[in-house]
């Protein structure tokens, strides 16, 4: 196969590349005639889910051979390409090249490749890159696997996958810069890689612009008005750049590196990322000529496109099932830390589901859309006595295998249930989860055993919705009955009554007072009480309250006891990506990273359970009283635009 170089002949290399295009694609799709995935339809595709084969491929040091399951652990395979300025920069920068050495889980191997006929190269100085920063932990060089052999010419199934899996946008794909001018014969293209996606908002749209030369932008240049301001990367930050050039009217900034110099994630620092600036703005290498035009007073217009290229990765689980990858969203080997992690969190909780339990259905693979949601009445044929122990086994997938049909947005879902629609109970919520921004992969186990009492009937409805103008999820729902493990060989306490305590609301001014102290009648056999809430919080005033601001939340046990659950890492930029261990869906669309009010996109909210036994009298049943209170920074929320709210269950558990 034939791939063009960027920057000369242009065209006439399109040309011959779409002649070629055939002859080249023809042996892909070829080779995947359903021999290497079973599961597949005859024409179509490797899927995420579908059972690789093994393969042996030679790398710098000798060969590599995988074999299905054999590895304990995940294979991630990434293939490189010079054509992509997001893989310049994740490969030049040294916090990425760092956070692959320091944060590559001990179980995950990968494998790193080149589409290019310059492979050789391409893998030489990969693996020279990381040497480098290795220094400190050489034993993670055993993990990591060059192969000078082009993906082209593999001749095995991974060729199929990553052109099967070909991408646009989100970092994949090639970001390109496209010069014209008055008189040139050809356009001149060259890769570019856009400013931080959280950082500049907006987006470069699909006019052509005329292009201004204004030396290093660290001063307003009214000339550039309505146009591309052309800078280079010296004399001041990113932001000033970005920021003069915003307030010069500049339409968008195309920042070159320095002769040398890498593509760099051009982001803001510190106080920098509070000023909203709403121009677009992207990071190429210099374009000589370009900058000789403009100095001579020929026009130059700019504009810009994406190209569709091949995947970049590919994940294989412990079970050796192929997996996407999802979005890197900027140029850093976490990403890759992040899925790995979430490959051991799945193979652990794969060896959680093989522990005894009794498993009751309630939805396998249904629809949840709408004001409805997704509904079912089940059986359950069982003696609650004979549990103390139940989890919720739910997990969400999308219309196809793939995440790119996945819903968007993080929404709040919530498992409501009925067991007799007479009580004061029906409608309760008995879990809730935040739904994973494009990502088919969540599943996981919440513990609501406290909530035992509150299925006592023969049968009962359960309700999982979302907001009714979300896109299609596909849910399934397992409840796990079973009887934890006694350390002390005494039997353990059952929760035998549930008490309904308070809810949230809109957090304003107001907020805590619709709170009054409560009295707690404390049934006559309770030996253990405990405090039970599920709280997040949501919306965004001007402090990013409920959902980015540090809330915390009280329950005052007999006007002394301060029980108290403080979300200390709203806002944070990557408080989320701590929670990939424990289940949050990584490489999410958005800003899954950030911390959030008591939750994480693609995560369950996991009940907050205090045992306040000895904060009560327990003789006098009716002396005992709680009261809430929530408070932002210590304090009453006191918001003066678009208060947030809280989301509140909370209930006090007693056991016998
Ligand atoms: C597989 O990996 C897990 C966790 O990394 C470890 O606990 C287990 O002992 C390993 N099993 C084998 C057979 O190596
Ligand atoms: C990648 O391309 C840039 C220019 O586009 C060049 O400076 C750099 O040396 C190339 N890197 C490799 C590994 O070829
Ligand atoms: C160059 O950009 C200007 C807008 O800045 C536009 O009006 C003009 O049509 C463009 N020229 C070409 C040849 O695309
Ligand atoms: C950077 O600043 C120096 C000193 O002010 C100046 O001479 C130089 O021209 C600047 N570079 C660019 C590209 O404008
Ligand atoms: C209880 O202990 C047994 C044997 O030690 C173990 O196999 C089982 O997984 C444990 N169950 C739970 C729920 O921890
Ligand atoms: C409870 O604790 C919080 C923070 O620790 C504090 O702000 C609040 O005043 C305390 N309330 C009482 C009644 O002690």
């Amino acid at each position: 196969c034939f791939t063009c170089s960027y920057f000369t002949w242009f065209y006439l290399c399109l040309l011959v590349l779409s002649v070629l295009f055939f002859s080249c694609t023809a042996p892909w799709y070829g080779n995947l005639k359903i021999k290497n995935f079973a599961s597949s339809q005859p024409g179509a595709g490797p899927e995420p889910g579908d059972v690789v084969s093994a393969f042996t491929v030679s790398t710098l040091g000798g060969t590599f051979s995988y074999l299905p399951g054999a590895l304990n652990g995940s294979l991630v395979i990434h293939a490189f390409t010079n054509k992509s300025g997001f893989l310049e920069s994740l490969w030049s920068s040294e916090s990425s090249l760092t956070s692959l050495v320091d944060g590559l889980p001990d179980s995950t191997q990968v494998l790193f490749l080149s589409l290019d006929d310059s492979a050789v190269s391409d893998v030489l100085w990969m693996r020279e890159q990381l040497q480098r920063v290795a220094m400190r932990r050489k034993e993670v060089l055993a993990q990591l696997h060059f192969s000078p052999v082009p993906v082209f010419a593999l001749g095995n199934w991974i060729p199929s996958v990553f052109y099967y899996w070909g991408c646009v946008g989100h970092n994949c794909g090639l970001s390109q810069a496209v010069f014209t001018c008055d008189g040139c014969k050809m356009p001149i293209v060259i890769k570019r890689l856009d400013a931080r996606y959280d950082w500049l908002v907006a987006r470069w749209s699909s006019s052509s612009y005329q292009l201004v030369d204004v030396g290093d932008g660290c001063d307003l240049s009214p000339s550039v008005a309505g146009s591309v301001a052309w800078v280079s990367e010296v004399n001041c930050s990113f932001f000033n750049k970005v920021q003069n050039m915003a307030q010069s009217n500049a339409a968008g900034v195309l920042v070159y590196s320095l002769p040398g110099n890498p593509i760099q994630d051009m982001n803001c620092v510190g106080d920098e990322c509070n000023y909203p600036l709403n121009i677009p703005a992207a990071m190429v290498h210099e374009e000589v000529w370009v900058t000789l035009a403009l100095r001579s007073g020929q026009l130059v217009n700019v504009s810009f496109q994406t190209t569709p290229s091949p995947n970049f990765f590919i994940g294989i689980d412990q079970q050796g099932t192929l997996a996407e990858m999802g979005w890197f969203l900027y140029p850093a080997f976490n990403f890759i830390n992040w899925q790995a992690q979430w490959f051991e969190f799945v193979a652990g909780l794969k060896t959680k589901l093989q522990s005894p339990a009794k498993v009751v259905s309630v939805f396998d693979k249904i629809t949840m859309q709408g004001e409805k949601g997704a509904v079912a009445t089940v059986d359950l044929p069982l003696d609650l006595w004979d549990f103390d122990t139940l989890q919720l086994d739910l997990s969400l997938s999308c219309p196809s295998r793939r995440d790119s049909s996945c819903a968007q947005w993080d929404h709040t879902v919530q498992l409501f249930l009925c067991c007799d629609e007479l009580s004061s109970f029906c409608n309760t919520e008995l879990g809730r989860w935040i739904t994973a921004f494009r990502r088919g992969i969540g599943r996981w186990l919440t513990d609501v055993s406290p909530l035992l009492p509150l299925l006592n009937r023969n049968r009962c409805t359960f309700t999982l919705k979302t907001v009714p103008w979300a896109m299609p999820w596909i849910a399934s729902l397992s409840l796990r009955f079973s009887i934890s493990n006694q350390t002390d060989g005494a039997r353990k306490l059952h929760p035998f009554r549930v008490m309904p305590l308070f809810s949230g609301g809109t957090f304003d001014k107001s907020y805590n007072k619709r709170y009054w102290p409560t009295k707690l009648p404390i049934p006559k056999s309770s030996k253990k009480v405990e405090l039970y809430a599920v709280i997040t919080g949501h919306g965004s005033d001007e402090n990013g309250c409920g959902e980015f601001c540090v809330t915390s939340h009280h329950f005052l046990i007999n006007s002394i006891y301060n029980n108290t659950l403080t979300f200390d890492s709203a806002g944070t930029a990557l408080g989320c990506t701590m929670r990939v261990k424990d289940g949050a869906v990584p490489n999410e669309h958005g800003t899954w990273l950030y911390g959030r009010g008591g939750w994480c996109d693609g995560l369950q909210v996991d009940p907050w359970r205090v045992d306040i036994t000895k904060q009560l009298d327990l003789s006098e049943s009716e002396s005992n009283t709680v009261v809430y209170f929530g408070l932002f920074d210590g304090m009453d929320p006191d918001p003066a635009q678009q208060p947030g709210y809280i989301i509140m269950s909370s209930f006090l558990i007693f056991y016998k």
